[in-house]
């Protein structure tokens, strides 16, 4: 297990379209694994494969602490209504925005035993489903902020 040096907005692996993982291997599972230390050091509730430069459809989430979420190929099959909340992202340091989300997500992914599964996610699960996602499409949270937060916001 290793934290991973997670990559920041303007490196130019952020905004590339992740490949499938046809095969998962030990090195998926390590990945994976490191992804988890990587995402609890930064105190994180999601990370994407991309974020530690792994062009890789792979992403982690926890929203509950100690209860982690692995997506291997995740697709989004079903949303339903709609959220404004304040996003933020380990790869852009600093910055909050508004952004405009489903409420209620269901996502189909495989587990890292080969095994396709379904979650269904409301609330920041649901937003943390769609930015983890986006991310394996090269999209950043800010693209479709409806506001970014000012400094004065922030605090
Ligand atoms: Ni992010």
């Amino acid at each position: 297990m290793a934290i991973l040096n997670i990559v920041k907005d303007g490196d130019e692996i952020l905004r590339k379209k992740c490949k499938p993982v046809a095969v998962i291997t030990d090195r998926t599972l390590r990945l994976l694994d490191d992804m988890a230390d990587t995402l609890h050091k930064a105190e994180g509730v999601g990370l994407a494969a991309p974020q530690v430069g792994v062009l890789r459809r792979i992403a982690i989430i926890e929203v509950e602490e100690g209860e982690l979420i692995e997506l291997i190929n995740p697709v989004i099959i079903k949303t339903e209504g709609r959220q404004n909340e304040v996003e933020g992202c380990l790869s852009v340091p600093g910055k909050w925005g508004v952004t405009d989300r489903p409420a209620k997500v269901t996502v189909r992914a495989l587990d890292r035993n080969g095994n396709e599964f379904e979650l269904e996610g409301e609330g920041l699960l649901a937003r943390a489903i769609c930015h983890e996602t986006d991310h394996l499409d090269g999209k950043l949270f800010y693209d479709k902020a409806v506001r970014m937060l000012s400094q004065d916001e922030i605090g």
